[in-house]
C-alpha cells in the first residue's frame, strides 16, 4: 500500500436482472501495475473492466480512477483517458490502419501534424513499418497484426490506463507469445497502469505484477504471481495453477508418436511433424479447431493419426 492508487473499487456490485455479475468487489490497483484478471467464464471479468471505463454503471459501490469517483465524471471524457483493447479488435473495417489509430487523438482535437507523428511512433513501437501498414485496411492484416493495431489505437492518446480484455485470445500460441513480449517491452518504456483479462494462467503469470483470481463475481485471491504460486488461497486457485502446470509440463515432454494410431483411409487435414511435443499438437488442434492431426515424417509422408482423445486420456 505504498504507491499511488490509480484505480480503486470500493464494495462494487453489478446486477443484470437476477444475475450478480460482480459481487461486492473491493480492489486497489497502483500506478504502473499490470493487474491481470483470471477466472472461469462468466465470473465477471469483462463486467469489472467495463465498470472501470463506465461502459456500464455499478449497481452499488464506487469506482475511483486517479483520485476521482467515476460517477461524477462524463463517461465519454473518461473513456478518452483510458485505452481499451478487446479480443475482436473493434477496428473499423472501411478505415485504414492509420485512420483507425487516429480516432481518439482526432476526437481530442489534436493537430494533423501531431496525429501523423503519433501514428508513426506507435506503428514503430509495435513493429509495424509505417510504409507497409499505414494504408492497409483491417481485412488485409493477419490476426496478430490486427491485434497490434488494436493495441496501438488503445495507446494513441497516451492514456494513463490501458484496459485489455483478452486482447490476444484469438491468436495462435506463437503470435500470442510474441505480443506478450511486445507488451512487456512497451510497458518497460511507458509505465502505464494496465488491467488485463485472460483465460490463460501462463499468460497471467508471465505478464502480471498482480493477479486477481475471480470466481462467481468475487475475488478469490489478489496477489503477486510468486505468492499465488507459493501460497494458493484455496483449492480453486490450486486447480487453476496445478492443472496448467502439471498438464502442460507433461505435454511438453511427450512426443506425438507415442500416442498416434495407425493410418486409415481418411487423413486429417492438419499435419504435425514426428518428434513434435504433445503440447504443440494440442495448440495446433485448438488453433485449427480439429480433433485429430496427421503425423508426418520429414518428407511429409503420413506415418499415423493423432486423435485428441489419445492425448487427453487421464
Ligand atoms: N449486458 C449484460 N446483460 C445481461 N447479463 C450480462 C451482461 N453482461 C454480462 N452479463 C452476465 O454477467 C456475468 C458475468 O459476465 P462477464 O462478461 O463479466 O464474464 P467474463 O468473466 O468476462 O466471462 P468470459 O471469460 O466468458 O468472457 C455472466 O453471467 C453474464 O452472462
Ligand atoms: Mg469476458
Amino acid at each position: 500500500m505504498t504507491g499511488k492508487a490509480m484505480i480503486e473499487l470500493r464494495n462494487v456490485s453489478r446486477q443484470f436482472g437476477d444475475i450478480t455479475a460482480v459481487d461486492n468487489l473491493s480492489l486497489r490497483i497502483e500506478q504502473g501495475e499490470i493487474c491481470v484478471f483470471i477466472g472461469t467464464s462468466g465470473c465477471g471479468k469483462s463486467t469489472t473492466l467495463r465498470l472501470l471505463n463506465k461502459l456500464i454503471d455499478c449497481s452499488s459501490g464506487e469506482v475511483w480512477v486517479d483520485g476521482e469517483n467515476v460517477a461524477t465524471l462524463d463517461s465519454k471524457l473518461l473513456r478518452r483517458r483510458m485505452g481499451y483493447a478487446i479480443q475482436s479488435t473493434g477496428l473499423f473495417p472501411h478505415w485504414t490502419v492509420e485512420r483507425n489509430i487516429a480516432v481518439v487523438p482526432q476526437l481530442l482535437g489534436w493537430s494533423k501534424d501531431k496525429i501523423d507523428a503519433r501514428v508513426r511512433e506507435l506503428l514503430e513501437l509495435l513493429s509495424l513499418p509505417y510504409a507497409t501498414f499505414a494504408n492497409k485496411f483491417p481485412s488485409q492484416l493477419s490476426g496478430g497484426q490486427a491485434q497490434r493495431v488494436g493495441v496501438a489505437r488503445a495507446l494513441a492518446a497516451d492514456p494513463d490506463i490501458l484496459l485489455m480484455d483478452e486482447p490476444f485470445g484469438a491468436l495462435d500460441p506463437i503470435t500470442r507469445e510474441a505480443l506478450q513480449n511486445e507488451l512487456l517491452r512497451i510497458q518497460s518504456h511507458i509505465h502505464k497502469t494496465i488491467v488485463f483479462v485472460t483465460h490463460d494462467i501462463d499468460e497471467a503469470l508471465r505478464l502480471a505484477t498482480h493477479i486477481v483470481v475471480m470466481d462467481k463475481g468475487r475475488i478469490v485471491q489478489h496477489d503477486t504471481p510468486e505468492n499465488l504460486l507459493n501460497h494458493p488461497a484455496n483449492s480453486f486457485v490450486e486447480n487453476l495453477l496445478g492443472q496448467s502446470e502439471r498438464g502442460l509440463k507433461r505435454a511438453s515432454l511427450q512426443r506425438v508418436e507415442q500416442f498416434m494410431s495407425a493410418l486409415s483411409s481418411e487423413l486429417p487435414e492438419v499435419s504435425i511433424a514426428v518428434g513434435s511435443s504433445v503440447r504443440q499438437a494440442l495448440s495446433l488442434m485448438l488453433w485449427h479447431r480439429v480433433d485429430a492431426l496427421c503425423v508426418c515424417d520429414q518428407d511429409a509422408k503420413p506415418l499415423g493419426i493423432l486423435p485428441i482423445r489419445a492425448v487427453l486420456k487421464p
